[in-house]
């Protein structure tokens, strides 16, 4: 079957059929994809673990495994997999169930966030569990003038430690971080508006998530700044809608989209995904 680039029909995002992501050939029209959409859905079928490791190291260096990631949570035999799942094994969980739900880009915080994350469904639920993805890019060409104007040259706060007590208040089961873990989880600054290093088009690196502030303005100049310009991320005609099917691998640019995981009933269904992540540079 010939190799198939198109848009989705319902967002922004690019949608590939027939690929053989095992093949070095048929890397260039996806990454070509990947960076005219920002998010690349591959209808590819099952994809074993070593071609999902050798297929997102074609996209730049791994991610090693992270000093908060539990052991746990690792593929056995294939540490550069994160398991994304509510499956248990002899009662106890195998991966992480809640991760993503909240609008946010991969590892923001850190002084290099993740270029891209390729996500691989093995098994889905058969109501919930979309992830949804806004394409800031689209949101800073919406902006006026004006505002872009108030924006050139701004720095935002990232950090993980406002998303991560938000969610162990609410009761998260994930393994607890020590307080030297948690006072070790850093804010950092990245430009509001940033330079999509391999494009050159301007987009938004902001998210709800894990954007704290506005440097150099008063809390409420801040928080409105940024409401005003989620305003412009949310609209409906920035987001698609990922609805998995198994087998599909998609791959999202974490500079210049952010992304959403919507939740099912974990008591009913089963979800399980394999997800690598790779390293970035830092935002300019
Ligand atoms: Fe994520």
């Amino acid at each position: 079957m010939n190799l198939k680039v198109r848009k989705v029909a319902s967002g922004f995002a690019g949608e590939v059929i027939g690929a053989d992501l095992s093949r070095e050939e048929d890397f260039a029209p996806v990454y070509q994809a990947f960076l005219d959409y920002g998010v690349v859905a591959v209808r590819g079928g099952p994809l074993a673990p070593a071609a999902q490791i050798a297929f997102a190291k074609r996209f730049g260096p791994l991610m090693g495994r992270r000093p908060s990631t539990p052991d746990k949570v690792l593929m056995p035999g294939y540490p550069e997999i994160i398991l994304l799942s509510n499956r248990r094994e002899k009662g106890q969980k195998i991966g992480i169930s809640d991760a993503g739900r909240y609008w946010h880009s991969d590892l923001c915080f850190e002084e290099k966030p993740n270029l891209c994350t390729v996500v691989h469904a093995v098994e889905i639920p058969p109501v919930g569990g979309d992830t949804l993805f806004a394409d800031l890019e689209m949101a800073y060409t919406a902006l006026p003038e004006a505002l872009k104007l108030r924006i050139e040259g701004k720095r935002a706060a990232h950090t993980f430690k406002k998303h991560y007590l938000e969610v162990m208040a609410e009761g998260s089961d994930r393994p607890p971080l020590t307080p030297e873990q948690i006072e070790n989880l850093a804010e950092t600054y990245h430009p509001i508006a940033r330079t999509h290093p391999e494009t050159g088009r301007k987009t938004l690196f902001i998210n709800p998530g894990h954007t704290t502030h506005v440097e150099g303005l008063d809390g409420e100049e801040s928080a409105e700044l940024l409401k005003t310009l989620y305003e412009y991320c949310l609209r409906p005609a920035h987001i698609y809608r990922h609805v998995w099917s198994v087998g599909d691998t998609v791959v999202w640019d974490n500079r210049r989209v952010m992304h959403n995981a919507e939740p099912y009933d974990m008591g009913l269904y089963t979800r399980h995904m394999h997800r690598c992540s790779i390293h970035g540079d830092a935002p300019f």
